[in-house]
């Protein structure tokens, strides 16, 4: 194989690879996107684990007062994350209750 063959393979394998994360991103955003329609609907707060705000208010109300523990209770946060701050406000707002 020469220079030439080497770079072009190269060329093809990096094309493949970066339409397949985009094609990865778009189908992920889509189901984000469906999801949290969804969420919006049943008051899911963490969307990749579906778990409500009342659940989170029930494992406070239950003795868990950090998120770690809510997030072991209930799942919330377990998956991509993004709800944490949201979790960790519901908590706070009912321990404040
Ligand atoms: S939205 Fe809660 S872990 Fe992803």
């Amino acid at each position: 194989m020469n220079l030439i063959h080497y770079v072009w393979i190269n060329l093809i394998l990096l094309y493949n690879i970066y339409d397949g994360i985009g094609d990865k991103m778009d189908k992920r955003e889509q189901y984000l996107k469906i999801r949290k329609e969804q969420a919006d609907k049943d008051g899911v707060i963490c969307v990749c684990k579906q778990v409500t705000e009342r659940r989170i208010r029930k494992a406070v109300r239950e003795g868990r007062r950090r998120f770690i523990s809510v997030k072991q209770a209930t799942e919330a946060g377990s998956a991509c994350g993004m709800c944490q701050p949201i979790v960790e406000d519901i908590i706070k707002d009912e321990l404040n209750k």
